[in-house]
């Protein structure tokens, strides 16, 4: 009962419920409808006169040897027996329903049964009984009404909260649609002009970062120049190492944007080729990487850009995660790209932000693994540009699974290199 869709479903319900009830009340209390009880005081004079009738002029009486066919009303009929002893004048008497639901009376004479049709009576399941069943049905109504209506009104909610739950480590939120009632039209409206603000916000600090990349070049050359100079050969190698790593945090930084602005027009390729190709590469590089499966898919991509992509992506698995094991599996519309290797994951507190430029579960440089922290999110912007995604979880025992999900490509002409 805590969810707002019940509430709203229980509120309807309720003064449903209340209105017809009190409704029910006054109009049951002004149209008064009469006691059975009281009812049969006419029906007992009728027994008694027509008795009298019987006994005095037996012709004009019908009279038959057994009481009228039919169903039998027991209640009224005990309750006219009552009547006619407390008067003083018991006489067994018969009220019954006959095959065209006409009710009759069968009054016990001394030549047999007198048989008579009278009015309709009052029903004998009581008026408490059929209020009963009335509200009964009103209830099972209101709440059917209840439900739709509550359905129908927590629905743009529903559909907010859907949206917000799939927001991705990006952070942005998908288009919603601009419907139902005014309030949730609002919340929608906010949260899309939200989304576009965000998205401009991160694309403007894509773009701080190449540009600082950029300018960090002529120093960067100005400093490699002078480190030729120091005459200390290990000075000299230290120098030139640093300098080098600078140099590599800087192109990173630039190709951010490169990615960003994709001016190279997307091609069919196939993407087992292009990953055996990756991890042939790879392998002769001394990484530990290892292709477990390679099914035939064709995508579009642009081949430098994706080749990049799975590249920072087999090669964190790779040092970060000290091996890597690739597969590459398709479905009719779909192509997965799954690698997975055996170091530490990723602290499930940070692993929302591994797409964040510059992000690194260890901020402070470790000895053997350089990076700018720049990979993941250069492979992120490539991926979806190319129309898939990647997602990035903690295996189940350890390691961190990373899978890239590209669309297929359906184009029949399409001949793939
Ligand atoms: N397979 C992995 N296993 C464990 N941690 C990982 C893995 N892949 C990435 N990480 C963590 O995520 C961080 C960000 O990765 P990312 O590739 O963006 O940067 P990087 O590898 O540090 O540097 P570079 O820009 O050279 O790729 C890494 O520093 C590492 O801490
Ligand atoms: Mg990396």
């Amino acid at each position: 009962m805590t969810t707002l869709r019940a509430k709203l479903a229980m509120l309807i319900a309720v003064v449903i419920i209340s209105v017809v009830s009190i409704l029910t009340g006054v109009l049951v209390y002004l149209l008064n409808p009469p006691d059975e009880r009281h009812a049969l005081a006419p029906l007992a004079d009728q027994v008694q006169l027509l008795a009298k009738v019987a006994r005095v002029e037996p012709a004009l009486a019908p009279i038959q040897q057994t009481p009228a066919e039919g169903a039998i009303e027991t209640d009224v009929t005990l309750w006219l027996r009552e009547t006619l002893e407390a008067r003083g004048a018991p006489r067994d008497v018969v009220v019954s329903r006959n095959s065209q639901d006409m009710p009759m009376l069968s009054i016990a004479v001394e030549q047999g049964w007198l048989v008579t049709q009278i009015t309709d009576l009052p029903p004998s399941v009581g008026v408490f009984n059929i209020i009963s069943m009335w509200l009964g049905l009103i209830a099972l109504g209101a709440i059917a009404i209840a439900l739709f209506f509550a359905n129908r009104m927590v629905k743009p909610l529903v559909l907010l909260e859907r949206a917000i739950e799939s927001v991705g480590p990006d952070a942005l939120l998908p288009e919603l649609a601009i419907t139902g009632p005014a309030e949730a039209r609002v919340a929608a409206e906010a949260l899309n002009s939200l989304s576009s603000r965000l998205k401009v916000a991160l694309e403007s600090r894509m773009r701080l970062v190449a540009a600082a990349g950029h300018d960090l070049r002529t120093p960067i050359t100005r400093m490699r120049l002078r480190a030729e100079f120091v005459e200390n050969d290990d000075d000299r190698r230290m120098w030139l190492k640093d300098i080098d790593e600078l140099a590599g945090i800087a192109d990173s930084a630039i190709l951010l944007v490169r990615e960003d602005s994709g001016k190279s027009a997307p091609e069919p390729l196939r993407l087992d080729t292009l990953i055996s190709d990756l991890v042939g590469e790879l392998q002769t590089l001394s990484y530990d990487v290892t292709l477990i499966g390679s099914a035939q898919t064709i995508v579009r991509a642009n081949r430098t850009s994706l080749n990049r992509a799975f590249r920072n992506l087999i090669i964190n698995a790779a040092t970060h995660g000290k091996r890597a094991r690739i597969a590459v599996q398709s479905t009719s519309s779909q192509a997965h790209v799954v690698i997975d290797d055996d170091g530490p994951g990723i602290p499930p507190e940070v692993i929302g932000q591994v797409f964040e430029p510059f992000f690194r579960v260890h901020p402070a440089r470790t000895k053997d693994i350089d990076g700018a922290g720049l990979g993941l999110t250069i492979a992120h912007e490539i991926v979806q540009r190319a129309g898939g995604s990647i997602t990035i979880e903690n295996g189940p025992l350890q390691g961190l699974l990373q899978v890239v999900k590209l669309p297929v490509d359906q184009t029949p002409q399409s001949a793939p290199a």
